[in-house]
């Protein structure tokens, strides 16, 4: 990095090291401690992704920063502390949550994810803004740690949120990455493609899930990667699943049991419908239809059409017939 940015990562790994602190050490983190374990984080995975806990304080960054030489003007632009709007000075933007410190593809961290430990507080997750050496749209979580498994497995988890891959981790899914809250971009593509050709989706499974599954999962297929999505029962996220279900089950049933792309988009037309309601039926049909008349491997595709022509009790020629006028509409 240049000298100014790398002064924004030397920040990071500083007041990083104290919230890590705080967190294992103090009696003031103890609370966010119980809440991490109660949760079922183990300490070997809060040490692992290094996270933390900062105080309920207005100036703990500022005053513990300022002594080691910095200027508030250089920690505002990264991302660590807020202008006053009605008098001088500067505060913490961080304050009273858990810190999850964001990596760059080298191991260095370059900003925070903070989550809040008062259900009242909101939002959630606040993230570092955009800053010279953060883009939270081409930043994938884990990436740094998980590079050298996804590479030995042969393919990547993509997970919907960081609490996911930790969790992952803890149960030897050491190839799982997050996007951080926003929807999968092109960037986040291009960093999966050079270390494998297959990503497994493991959304949470809700609408939202199942949207952005269906949404990242196009986009990489339409960038040649294989595409599969390992589906939880409804509600949950892989943490919940796993912190109920452990490690063994996730592996076996969850991330083992992955549906090809195809046959997550058929699953995908299906979710929602009253199949007992015929146009609902018909409408799934011609979704079906449509998405396998797309498909360049005919085998692939006959053995869809005939799971369908069995299920609804219609002849594989007509669906075939289907499928025909399907591609010649779009010709
Ligand atoms: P989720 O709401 O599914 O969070 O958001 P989670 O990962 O399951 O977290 P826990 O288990 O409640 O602690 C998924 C991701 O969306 C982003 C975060 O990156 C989160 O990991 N997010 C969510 C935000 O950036 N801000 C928010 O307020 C909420
Ligand atoms: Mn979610
Ligand atoms: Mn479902
Ligand atoms: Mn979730
Ligand atoms: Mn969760």
């Amino acid at each position: 990095y240049p000298a100014e940015q790398q002064k924004m990562v030397d920040a990071h790994e500083l007041i990083g090291k104290l919230y890590h602190h705080l967190l294992i050490n103090t009696k003031e983190g103890a609370d966010a401690l119980e809440y991490l374990l109660s949760r079922g984080f183990t300490e070997e995975g809060i040490r692992k992704f290094k996270i933390g806990y900062s105080l309920p304080e207005w100036d703990m960054a500022v005053k513990y920063l300022k002594q080691r030489g910095f200027q508030e003007e250089e920690l505002e632009k990264a991302g660590l502390l807020i202008k006053r709007e009605s008098s001088d000075g500067f505060f913490d933007r961080f304050r009273n949550r858990i810190m999850f410190p964001l990596f760059d593809s080298h191991g260095k961290m370059i900003a925070f994810s903070a989550r809040a430990v008062n259900p009242e507080d909101s939002p959630k997750y606040l993230n570092t803004p955009e800053t010279a050496v953060f883009n939270k749209s081409s930043l994938l979580y884990n990436y740094h740690q998980a590079r050298s498994e996804i590479r030995r497995q042969g393919f990547a988890v993509l997970f919907e949120g960081f609490a996911d891959v930790i969790s992952a981790d803890q149960a030897d899914v050491k190839n799982g990455v997050a996007v951080m809250g926003t929807s999968l971009t092109q960037d986040h593509v291009q960093l999966l493609k050079r270390l494998t050709d297959t990503i497994i989706l493991c959304f949470d499974s809700d609408q939202a899930g199942l949207e952005a599954s269906n949404r990242a999962g196009a986009m990489l297929a339409e960038q040649g990667l294989e595409v599969k999505a390992a589906l939880l029962p409804q509600g949950m996220d892989p943490d919940d699943y796993i912190q109920k279900y452990g490690s063994g089950k996730f592996q076996k049933d969850i991330i083992g049991n992955a549906l090809a792309w195809t046959a997550f988009k058929l699953h995908y037309y299906r979710t929602g419908k009253n199949m007992q309601n015929e146009g609902e039926k018909l409408k799934f049909i011609e979704e079906a239809m449509f998405e396998l008349s797309q498909l360049s491997n005919p085998i692939e595709r006959e053995l869809y059409t005939r799971q369908i022509a069995e299920e609804f009790s219609i002849s594989l020629e007509v669906l075939e017939k289907q499928q025909k006028q399907l591609v010649q509409v779009q010709e």
